[in-house]
């Protein structure tokens, strides 16, 4: 079996998760589930980033100690997992020992091979983005942006890492291997980033600036900087798990790309001699009336509301279908209604419905053998060999969206089918043909609706494994035979009904302005 590693970012425990918090571990998790339904032997990691200045500074504020304070909001975002269904195998805190272990251990290790040296540093720091800033950072009029928050100038001697050493190497590696990070527009980005000088990284902060860190093994009047510490729990969560690094694939959004994901960790795994992971994915921004949502801006919106509301399922379809991998969508409840009544409620969930109801009605609730075969099924056929054909290869291209698209369309020709197939028509008739007709539209539908949901396996799972439930089935672990149109479930005994996207109550209505 093909070893398939995925991880997601690890996300700062300085607030509580949002909406992209929430979208990244789905996105993550559809990944992994695609990849298991394709056979491979999938280790998916998930976690949260507990050192560092923006920690410390939220326990401060709170008045408790950074490790209480990380206990705490860790805590709020394990509890997400299960929620939003995520199949993780693993969960890491930076503060555990098994991931202190491997930093220390790089850490040593690098310096010991002169990778890393002390020298005094002078200049401006931005504490929102823990990074020291540059000349070329600043904005035209001389301020800086925005997102580094509040920036201060110091002068302090600090511990560097040979970054730039490594430019020439990395460009090369980048042009060789062109699908290294995904969409590509990012990696001709960041290959444009690199035809200015790197500097050399300042990965060491001193205590008294910042106490809440893993301390360097050579120097413990400094604590690491939390991007070198954060970076390595993809390699330290699995160091002593032989088979699964290198076969890593991390998703991340686009703002920590550049450059943390595409300049240090490429720099930092070859100066340890620690081989290469197989990609980065950056995804968009999930975005309020235009802005990014953030947990500094509170314009954050708590994912556990709509999961409360509408199930897990909805929920995760929503976001897969309506963002394409590494483009921002902006979130409404408009569009999330508009989704799910007209995909789910009356597309999706209709189909399910109407194949239990005629089963029922008709066969006895026994799925029947397919009779004939004119110019409906062998369109319908035809149309399913089509939606295999395109998905399969959108999905490992990470086109979710698309790949839905083309599932809910096979949906909804398979309604289309039995519009026209009118087997509550067929029903009424006491000729031979007819019923044979009804007996195959049943059998058709049915095969239709497995092979529909199975494309769903990865998005939806829990829909999914009820309605293979009361279709009476039970499918194979991959989809190598899973996705081929049989009679797979003839002769099934099929269940009365299914609630599965109960319609929702009316969206509220604005309050009226009382008059003046
Ligand atoms: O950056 N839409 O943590 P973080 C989509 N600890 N994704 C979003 C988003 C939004 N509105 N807001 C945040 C960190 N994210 C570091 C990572 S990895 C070794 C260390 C994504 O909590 C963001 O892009 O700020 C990132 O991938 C993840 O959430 C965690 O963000
Ligand atoms: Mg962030």
């Amino acid at each position: 079996m093909k070893s398939f590693y995925i991880t997601t970012a690890i996300d700062y425990v300085n607030g509580s998760p949002h909406l992209g918090h929430a979208y990244e571990k789905v996105l993550t998790d559809v990944i992994a589930r695609f990849r298991r339904q394709m056979g491979d032997c999938v280790h998916f990691l998930t976690g949260v980033d507990e050192h560092g200045q923006k920690v410390q500074q939220s326990a401060k504020k709170k008045g408790i100690a950074p490790q209480q304070f990380a206990d705490e909001v860790s805590a709020e975002f394990r509890a997400l997992l299960p929620k939003l269904n995520i199949s993780n195998d693993d969960f890491i805190r930076t503060t555990e020992e098994r991931h202190k272990k491997v930093v220390r251990q790089v850490l040593q290790q690098l310096f010991d091979k002169g990778e890393i040296y002390k020298a005094e540093y002078k200049g401006f720091y931005s504490t929102r983005q823990e990074q020291f800033l540059q000349e070329k950072d600043r904005l035209p009029d001389g301020k800086w942006p925005e997102i580094f928050g509040e920036v201060t100038e110091i002068v302090e001697s600090n511990y560097f890492f040979k970054l730039k050493q490594y430019q020439d190497w990395l460009v090369e590696f980048l042009t060789k291997n062109e699908d290294f990070i995904f969409p590509r527009y990012r990696q001709k980005q960041v290959l444009e980033f690199l035809k200015e000088p790197l500097n050399d990284l300042c990965i060491s902060r001193p205590r008294e600036r910042l106490e809440w860190g893993i301390s360097l093994p050579f120097d413990d009047g400094y604590v690491t900087y939390v991007w070198f510490d954060a970076l390595l729990n993809y390699y330290s969560a699995v160091a002593d798990k032989p088979g699964v690094w290198p076969a890593a694939y991390h998703v991340i959004g686009k703002d920590i790309l550049l450059p943390p994901h595409a300049v240090y960790w490429p720099i930092m795994l070859k100066a340890a001699g620690i081989p290469l992971p197989g990609g980065i994915i950056a995804h968009g921004w999930w975005m309020t009336a235009g802005a990014k949502m953030s947990k500094s801006t509170g314009n954050a919106l708590n994912p556990l509301d709509l999961v409360t509301e509408f199930g897990a399922d909805a929920f995760r379809y929503f976001l897969i279908r309506e963002m394409n991998v590494g483009q921002d969508s902006d979130f409404t409840r408009e569009q999330f209604l508009v989704r799910y009544n007209s995909e789910l409620a009356n597309n999706f969930g209709n189909l399910v419905n109407r194949t239990l109801n005629m089963t029922n009605r008709f066969a006895a609730g026994i799925v029947p053998a397919a009779e004939v075969v004119e110019d409906a099924e062998r369109e319908l056929h035809t149309l399913w060999e089509a939606t295999r054909a395109e998905v399969l290869p959108l999905c490992e291209g990470f086109q979710f969206h698309a790949a839905l698209e083309k599932t809910m369309f096979f949906i909804t020709a398979t309604n289309a089918y039995i519009e026209k197939r009118a087997p509550w028509k067929l029903g009424k008739s006491a000729e031979a043909h007819d019923l044979a007709l009804l007996r195959t539209s049943i059998a058709t539908m049915a095969e239709a609706l497995r092979l529909g949901n199975a494309l769903l396996t990865a998005v939806m799972p829990d829909a999914v494994a009820k309605i293979n439930a009361v279709l009476g089935y039970t499918p194979g672990a991959t989809w190598s035979e899973e996705l081929v149109w049989g009679a797979r479930i003839t002769g099934s005994k099929v269940a009365e009904s299914l609630v599965l996207f109960p319609r929702p109550a009316p969206p509220e209505k604005p309050p009226v302005a009382p008059k003046k």
